[in-house]
């Protein structure tokens, strides 16, 4: 069966807890440090279950298994898990003055490079034009920067998110505007 997409459903959650540590620990080595990936595990790397709800969370899954994950938000928060929000981050964004945030990707370390970082993006990007946004924002990590590269985001600013274990997490803001 070819991959299918579908939007996360509550149900998905105990699949992606699985999912999201396999990949950061795989995929992020040539990038981060094992103490810097697994200080950012749990709060910046995680299930935010308000993107689950807002129904703005993709996945992608073939016959056996969840093999991808990512999504969008109307809402403030740039990034992080149901762990790491605090009250003013759940609050709406304006599509006339606000870019949407592109949120929490993690591929299955067994099916990167295989277009379904790229397809999530998409189905993202189609979904932020429909709810009458004209930017798209993001906070990547080293290891996502040149997929959002490479579909037109541009790096903005370089800074570092302060972990659990006391260590910094270099991360990168980026914008894209969306042609509608
Ligand atoms: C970032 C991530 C989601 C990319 O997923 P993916 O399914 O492998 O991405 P795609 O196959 O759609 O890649 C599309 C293009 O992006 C670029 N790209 C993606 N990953 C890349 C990498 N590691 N190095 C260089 N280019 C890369 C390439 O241009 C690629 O096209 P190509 O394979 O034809 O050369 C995946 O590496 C991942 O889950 N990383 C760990 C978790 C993480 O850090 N997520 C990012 C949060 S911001």
């Amino acid at each position: 069966m070819l991959p299918k997409l579908r939007l996360a459903k509550m149900d998905d959650i105990s699949a992606l807890q699985e999912l999201i540590p396999r990949s950061v620990r795989q995929l992020q080595k040539d990038y981060y440090s094992h103490e810097l990936r697994e200080g950012a595990l749990g709060s910046v790397f995680g299930v935010d279950s308000q993107l689950i709800k807002d129904g703005t969370y993709f996945v992608v899954e073939n016959n056996t298994a969840i093999i991808g994950c990512g999504g969008w938000s109307y809402r403030k928060l740039l990034y992080g898990s149901d762990q790491l929000h605090t009250i003013d981050e759940f609050s709406l964004l304006d599509p006339k003055l606000d870019a949407a945030r592109v949120r929490a990707f993690f591929v299955d370390p067994n099916y990167v490079r295989k277009g379904i970082g790229t397809a999530i993006l998409k189905a993202c990007e189609e979904a932020i034009i429909v709810n009458g946004y004209t930017r798209a924002e993001l906070v990547a990590t080293l290891t996502g920067e040149p997929l959002y590269t490479s579909y037109g985001y541009i790096a903005v600013e370089r800074y570092d998110i302060g972990l659990k274990n006391g260590l910094f997490l270099p991360v990168v803001r980026m914008l894209k505007s969306l042609d509608v």
